[in-house]
């Protein structure tokens, strides 16, 4: 039966919610913009044509999450309208022109960066927040990450008295790059894209993580202005120039729709080489008075619009669907493709998410499917190509392929994914090659060939049974003599002493990482306590000036959300989690957190140090180390409060910063003297 025009748009309204809420807050988009403009315009069709049947105005879209202030936009934060053809462009600057007095039109262009918006307020010309979107009215306060972007000017010289500038954050290609060899390095997952992950950072509430992830912004809007200063924005671009602020390098001004169109086919033939992800170019009007006569919907400027590049896409066939499973459990189709090139690059996988995706889309083995790379390394499958389906082709199954494969996993209602019941080959082998990885444990010779042999001999199920092998147990390892035996266990006994936040962060809890787990290392002082936390340990109920409860919440510890909090309080409820413990406290390795006295330095004790560099002898991890044990913190960015930064060879902008602050800079030897070696 067809789908009625209520259901239609009940269905059409959740979907438009549910992937709103998908890229705006979780970061992690399942469609492209295109198919999410599809279903937005498809709606809209709709309730334009039934409007007894439309439901409220669904804006858009909220980023707003847990854990921030919010701020109001002193004038709100507008989205763009899309296009994505010519006559979609046409059609802007003839209503355009429409609202406005005659007269010939002059446009700026500028690249599309794809990043998160953000707006910095600044009052007497001193930076006062830097807010997200939010609804558009509303939103979270993110100054503290934001603050960590070197290039935004705190203070402006002769600025209005009231000041919003609109930018976007955004991640350049070359540190997205460096952060995924890292995770690549750690055995960690890798980051989808640029822009995920710049949203993602922004709204970071562990500091020193964010700060590891260098953002860059860009700026190109004006908020509100009192009183009014610019008229074009063209001269409100050589005064943010003139200010200091990064601005785009391909800005152009151009006549009519003409110039305009062929100012945004420069920018496509220039977008690939671009050190920066951007998935289209802006036209604005140049004339702010003529903005304010052009007006604007709930939702967009009729003065402006986005043209969207379209995205590198290609057709291939999916040959097989296979079963990723990550070492929490959770399995993730894969679509196994022939080869092709998309982007300058061969793929020959690419996600299919969860099981509802796959059947959404009714994708099936022996299909030709239609993928896309816009930006992520990872492509993306947006369909079936019908016209190409083998008549034997059948829907796929995600339940009992899972069976086929003696994958016997479940999923909880809410759920999108499903996960293993019990832990698999691969979990055990990933587990433990986690547990004794270099920032963990960092049990020396247990690399993946050894973490295999055991699981496969049965000597290791949960990661804590490497603690109680006898020699007996690695003699039975291929090549193992006595030598390498010996090695073991001295890998082991060494590991027996290593710090705290080491044996946190080997128990894979997800949702924390090594920083979360030096937090909690350090706030807890000891395993047996962080594993007895209950949630108002971690987070307390905001109260009222009448003493009525908030909606809000304060965390305890800094950087440490109700996310983590419920992800710890549920990994220590599991008994096989319980038993974990009792067997690293039978075989004796250290749980407490070593009073900072006995090793603290005097200088040291207390103080902040920034490390940047490469330093003659120190790897980062050492330099952080000794730091640390000696009583010291490491952050990541050089502000009035660090005493010391330590520069080594090829020191960027923190040594500038430094300078700039009049903060200390030492070597790797000044370090040596303060630690007192
Ligand atoms: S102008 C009134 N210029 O794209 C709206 N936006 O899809 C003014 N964006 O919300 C926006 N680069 O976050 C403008 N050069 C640019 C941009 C840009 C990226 C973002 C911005 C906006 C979104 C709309």
């Amino acid at each position: 039966m067809p789908e009625s025009p209520r259901d239609e748009i009940r269905r059409l309204r959740r979907e438009v919610e549910r992937h709103e809420d998908l890229y705006r807050r979780k970061h992690a988009p399942e469609i492209s913009d295109y198919e999410f403009d599809q279903i937005r315009d498809r709606l809209q069709e709709l309730e334009a044509a039934h409007p007894d049947l439309a439901g409220p105005d669904l804006g858009i879209g909220d980023d707003r999450s847990e854990g921030f202030e919010q701020r109001d936009h002193a004038e709100p934060m507008l989205s763009l309208d899309n296009t994505y053809r010519r006559e979609q462009f046409t059609a802007f600057v003839e209503r355009l022109a429409g609202k406005l007095p005659a007269q010939g039109l002059h446009f700026v262009v500028e690249p599309k960066v794809d990043g998160v918006a953000i707006s910095l307020t600044y009052e007497k010309g001193v930076l006062t927040h830097a807010v997200t979107r939010g609804n558009g009215f509303r939103g979270d306060d993110v100054t503290a990450n934001i603050a960590l972007i070197p290039e935004i000017p705190r203070r402006i010289k002769g600025a209005p008295d009231l000041l919003e500038i609109r930018g976007e954050v955004y991640m350049r290609m070359e540190e997205f790059a460096r952060l995924n060899a890292e995770r690549e390095a750690a055995g960690e997952p890798l980051y989808a894209n640029p822009r995920n992950l710049a949203a993602g950072t922004v709204k970071l509430l562990d500091r020193e993580e964010a700060a590891r992830r260098r953002l860059s912004v860009v700026c190109y809007g004006l908020g509100a202005c009192r009183p009014s200063a610019f008229r074009t924005l063209s001269d409100f671009n050589q005064r943010l120039k003139a200010w200091g602020f990064p601005t785009s390098d391909l800005f152009t001004v151009a006549d009519g729709e003409d110039g305009a169109w062929k100012a945004i086919e420069r920018l496509d033939a220039a977008r690939r080489t671009l050190p920066y992800p951007t998935d289209g170019a802006v036209v604005k009007l140049d004339r702010i008075d003529l903005q304010a006569v052009a007006g604007a919907t709930s939702k967009f400027p009729h003065w402006a619009v986005a043209f969207k590049f379209p995205p590198d896409q290609a057709e291939t066939l999916l040959r097989a669907i296979s079963m990723q499973v990550g070492r929490t459990g959770v399995i993730t189709p894969v679509a196994e493709l022939e080869p092709v090139l998309l982007a300058g690059s061969t793929v020959s996988r690419a996600t299919l998410h969860n099981a509802d995706e796959i059947a959404r889309k009714d994708i099936r083995e022996g299909d030709t499917v239609r993928i896309q790379k816009a930006g992520e390394i990872i492509p993306q499958v947006l369909g079936v190509v019908l016209d190409k389906r083998p008549s034997d082709a059948q829907p796929f199954d995600f339940e009992s392929r899972l069976r086929e494969l003696g994958l016997d996993a479940t999923r909880d209602a809410e759920e999108a994914a499903y996960k293993l019941r019990a832990p698999s080959r691969e979990m055990r082998i990933r587990r433990l090659m986690h547990f004794a990885s270099k920032h963990c444990l960092d049990i020396e010779g247990l690399g993946e060939a050894v973490a295999e042999q055991l699981v496969d001999l049965g000597l290791v199920d949960a990661p804590t049974d490497v603690l109680s092998l006898e020699p007996q147990h690695w003699a039975l390892l291929d090549k193992f003599k006595e030598k390498s035996v010996d090695n073991m266990m001295a890998g082991l006994e060494a590991a027996k002493s290593r710090e705290l936040w080491r044996a946190i962060h080997a128990l894979g809890i997800p949702n924390v990482g090594m920083q979360t787990a030096k937090d909690l290392a350090r706030h807890f002082r000891s395993l047996d306590a962080l594993a007895h936390a209950k949630l108002d340990n971690y987070i307390v109920q905001r109260v009222g000036k009448k003493g009525q409860e908030l909606k809000s919440f304060d965390t305890v510890i800094s950087g440490i959300g109700k996310e983590v909090a419920n992800s710890l309080l549920s990994y220590f409820s599991d008994p096989n989690h319980r038993d974990w413990l009792k067997a690293m406290r039978k075989a004796g390795l250290n749980l407490e957190e070593a009073a900072t006295t006995g090793s603290a330095v005097q200088a040291v004790a207390g103080k902040t140090f920034v490390l940047t560099g490469t330093l003659p002898t120190l790897s980062r991890d050492q330099a952080r180390d000794l730091v640390e044990k000696a009583g010291g913190k490491v952050s990541g960015s050089v502000s009035k409060k660090t005493d010391y930064v330590v520069a080594g060879e090829e020191a960027g902008s923190k040594l500038d910063k430094a300078q700039e602050l009049g903060v200390a800079v030492i070597d790797e030897a000044g370090l040596r003297k303060l630690l007192g070696e």
